[in-house]
């Protein structure tokens, strides 16, 4: 609920306040956000206002008459350059008279209900009860500008957003230099600022740092959100942890170069901004026109990271993700991309596809190398017709022979590129950002089309259009595989290339918009060299994105996990693929891999064909299972509990012979109504002689009874090496065929876990399950558990009568 008590705006979730005043000079001074508040009138405010009496030394006084204090020593709703505040600024812009101050006062206030997406930048969504909205307007009359601020408030998913526009009411142009989305001020200093940085195939690395003085960074300026920063940071207070303690997240809902920052100034107040990153940012607004800042959210969480992030899972379930795939079961599938790379056929892709089938795939994706002379990365980008050698019936002859199998049919696009070696570069060598004249930075053998041009937004829509209605199309991964450089449009003067980054991501948006609205039962996944391109922007076209090239085992825990704090799961995708791993040359058991990649939306990405039958049979059971749990696992409340990064929070995870700390990762997945469970217990390295371990279950109802139980799996004797000497009769030599032969007749029975018990008692006092092989003796009451294993438990609730 949204209320104004005289000069003061107070915004109510269920759970939460966030309060600001008009101050006597016209700035907004912000008062509180946290925990929920009991207000009832401007006077319970009166202790959240800073008292000035004399200002602080050696500062700038707003004005004559307020000689008690300057905006430098003030928490704003928003700041700008010139009139004392020297902190990060909301909004910077370059005057028609060439000066940079600005002075934006209040003016007036809307409240109203609902709120749809902008017109040309992504937004959150909500009805009349779901949402309200705040808009303060502003202005610098001396200079004929205004802004406008907006709060989204939506209550009962305890999230607020954020965002901005800015007006030149003058009769000059002005250059627009820099238009957050959110600003917050805080009053002390006292936490983390946490980032998560990466690269390719190392996404998402979680890194949390004090904010101890001047000004820590979280930026991207690689034309994408980025897989070196995602936009997704958080603020948390000392010792916070899953499940205590006080957090803040922090989305931008954008898709292209982004700039979070933490600054603490001379009187030890904190400031956060998000918004577009202003390197080399130059947007030029002329008379009578406008610009959008791109939307923000907050999330604040009393109990904990978990808490904040389950916020952040709902809000991004009900508000930022729509259209038909927004509540629907998202389909099992396989991908061709890591079992043939570029070298595909028909007839290699049917063969996969009738293995797909067999094992209980529902859709098959035919992934890059389809189209043109696509032989490797090289060429055809931008020729988006079949190559008639791999695929003689064209795409339409492919999908009806895999609908044909009982198979839904995708395919993988990359409609941004274009390869030098085509025929589309050819007829518009001008479409490409690139410097005319000058040599180009290459990436990936590719130019990125320059989307901010309306004739080349209109060509991917309607190639694109043609390829979807050209077959029995039901999904599409969207790529987009190589990062700016040499940032330049022809289509704009010179006055106005620092437009040109922010104007591709609007271009890109309108072809996303249309596409979908065109296309609305495609499940459409987007991927930019895996997640260099993870954000909320995408998510409200697109519902799931491929989180990570890397697909080992080991890895993709630590990316999902981090991917959580933000995003839910479901819009992770995660695929099963081969050992060694293709990225890390790991081997990892196929049950850790089906269990990490069954949390995110679940297929997988290896040769079906060239697997052991073994490994096919494995699938099956892991591809049944799932089906039976799908609807927790994908639409579930999300708990982390012990991670791998507690080691590196301990300093300790650095030995193998005696550390649990930041050795195991635990994550439970619980259905809505809470009765329904699936939980996963994970380990880094195997730690000698070290057999108990329990798993701690989270969100489970602590009056109903639960079955608590595993899946009954056989192992390899293979597994146990020589060690198969110590139970067998007459000796075999490891790798014999004699050991062969046994190993496909006999194998070794699983542990079992097998209990019923209420849900205190398996969350609070924990299920401590069948001890780990610890070197003295193995039967099917010791867990089989070495580097990397883990399991999945399920909890079933009775249900009371
Ligand atoms: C990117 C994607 C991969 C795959 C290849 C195809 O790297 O992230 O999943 O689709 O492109 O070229």
């Amino acid at each position: 609920m949204i209320r104004k008590e005289k000069d003061y705006f107070i915004l109510d979730t269920d759970h939460t306040t966030y309060c600001f005043r008009v101050l006597p000079t016209g700035q907004l001074e912000h008062l509180y956000y946290g925990r929920k508040l009991h207000i009832e009138d401007e006077a319970d405010m009166q202790p959240l206002v800073e008292k000035h009496v004399f200002a602080p030394g050696n500062v700038n006084l707003y004005n004559e008459e307020q000689k008690a204090y300057s905006l430098e020593d003030m928490r704003l709703e928003m700041s700008s350059y010139g009139k004392g505040d020297i902190r990060e600024p909301f909004v910077e812009v370059v005057n028609a008279n060439g000066s940079n101050t600005i002075d934006f006062v209040y003016k007036e206030a809307e409240i109203t209900k609902g709120k749809e997406a902008f017109a040309e930048l992504p937004g959150s969504y909500g009805s009349e009860e779901e949402v309200e909205q705040l808009c303060i307007r502003l202005a610098d009359e001396g200079n004929e500008l205004a802004l406008e601020l907006y709060y989204y408030v939506y209550p009962s998913c305890d999230i607020i957003s954020r965002s901005a526009k800015f007006y030149n009411n003058g009769k000059k142009a002005v250059q627009l230099k820099r238009l957050m989305s959110l600003q917050l001020d805080f009053d002390g200093h006292d936490y983390a600022f946490t980032t998560f940085h990466g690269a390719w195939a190392r996404e998402m690395k979680r890194s949390d740092m004090p904010v101890i003085a001047g000004k820590l960074v979280n930026a991207s300026y690689t034309g994408t959100t980025s897989s070196r920063a995602n936009s997704f940071v958080m603020l948390s207070r000392p010792k916070t942890t899953e499940d205590a303690g006080e957090c803040f997240g922090f989305h931008l809902i954008y898709s292209g170069n982004h700039y979070e920052a933490a600054e603490v100034n001379s009187f030890g107040k904190m400031r956060l901004v998000t918004g577009i990153n202003p390197q080399a940012f130059s947007y030029e607004v002329v008379p009578e026109e406008s610009f959008q800042a791109p939307e923000a959210v907050m999330a604040y969480a009393e109990k904990g990271f978990n808490q904040m992030s389950q916020r952040l899972h709902h809000f991004i379930r009900e508000h930022i993700i729509r259209g038909t795939w927004q509540k629907k079961e998202r389909p099992i599938l396989l991908n061709s991309w890591e079992a043939s790379y570029f070298d595909i056929s028909e007839k290699k892709l049917l063969k996969l596809a009738k293995e797909a089938k067999e094992v209980g795939i529902e859709l098959f994706v035919m992934d890059d190398g389809w189209f043109g002379e696509r032989m490797d990365d090289s060429s055809s980008l931008g020729d988006w017709e079949a190559n008639a050698k791999k695929l003689p019936g064209g795409l339409k002859g492919l999908s009806d022979k895999i609908r044909g199998l009982g198979l839904q049919f995708g395919i993988w696009v990359e409609p941004e590129m274009v390869n030098v070696k085509s025929k589309l570069y050819v007829a518009h060598p001008d479409w490409t950002i690139e410097i005319p004249g000058q040599p180009h930075s290459e990436g990936r053998n590719q130019r990125i089309l320059d989307l901010g041009r309306r004739e080349v937004q209109d060509y991917i829509i309607e190639s694109m259009s043609k390829v979807f209605s050209s077959a029995d199309i039901s999904y599409v991964k969207w790529d987009m595989n190589r990062t700016f450089s040499d940032y330049y449009s022809t289509a704009l003067p010179p006055e106005r290339q620092g437009e040109v980054a922010h104007r591709y991501v609007l271009g890109l948006y309108r072809c996303m918009k249309e596409l979908t609205e065109r296309f609305p039962e495609i499940l459409f996944e987007g991927c930019a060299a895996g997640g260099n391109r993870f954000d909320l922007g995408i998510l409200c076209y697109f519902p799931q994105i491929w989180g990570s090239d890397d697909t080992d085992a080991l890895c993709r825990a630590e990316i999902e996990e981090n991917y959580s704090y933000g995003y839910p799961l479901s819009a992770v995708s995660a695929h099963v693929s081969a050992c060694p791993n293709h990225q890390t040359l790991r081997n990892t058991p196929l049950e850790t891999r089906f269990q990490v990649a069954c949390f995110g939306s679940f297929g997988y990405e290896c040769n079906l064909c060239d697997m052991k039958k073994e490994e096919n049979e494995a699938m099956k059971e892991q591809i049944a299972l799932y089906k039976k749990w799908r609807k927790v696992l994908q639409q579930g409340t999300f708990y982390r509990g012990r991670s791998f990064y507690d080691g590196a929070q301990s300093g300790m995870g650095g030995s193998v012979l005696a550390d649990e700390a930041g050795n195991q990762m635990e994550w439970t997945c619980v259905s809505e109504d809470g009765t329904k469970a699936v939980g996963m217990l994970m380990q880094k390295l195997v730690v000698p002689n070290m057999q108990q371990q329990t798993y701690y279950p989270k969100g489970l109802l602590p009056d109903v009874r639960y079955h608590f139980y595993n899946r009954k799996l056989k192992y390899n004797i293979k597994e146990f090496g020589d060690l198969v000497n110590t139970v067998s009769p007459v000796h075999i030599k490891q790798d014999s065929l004699t050991h062969q032969v046994l190993s496909k007749l006999v194998k070794m029975d699983g542990e079992t876990e097998d209990f019923h018990a209420y849900g205190d008692t398996l969350m609070y006092g924990g299920v401590h399950v069948s001890p780990a092989f610890g070197g003295t003796g193995y039967n099917d009451k010791v867990r089989h558990y070495p580097d990397f294993a883990s399991r999945l438990y399920f909890m079933d609730g009775e249900v009371k009568k």
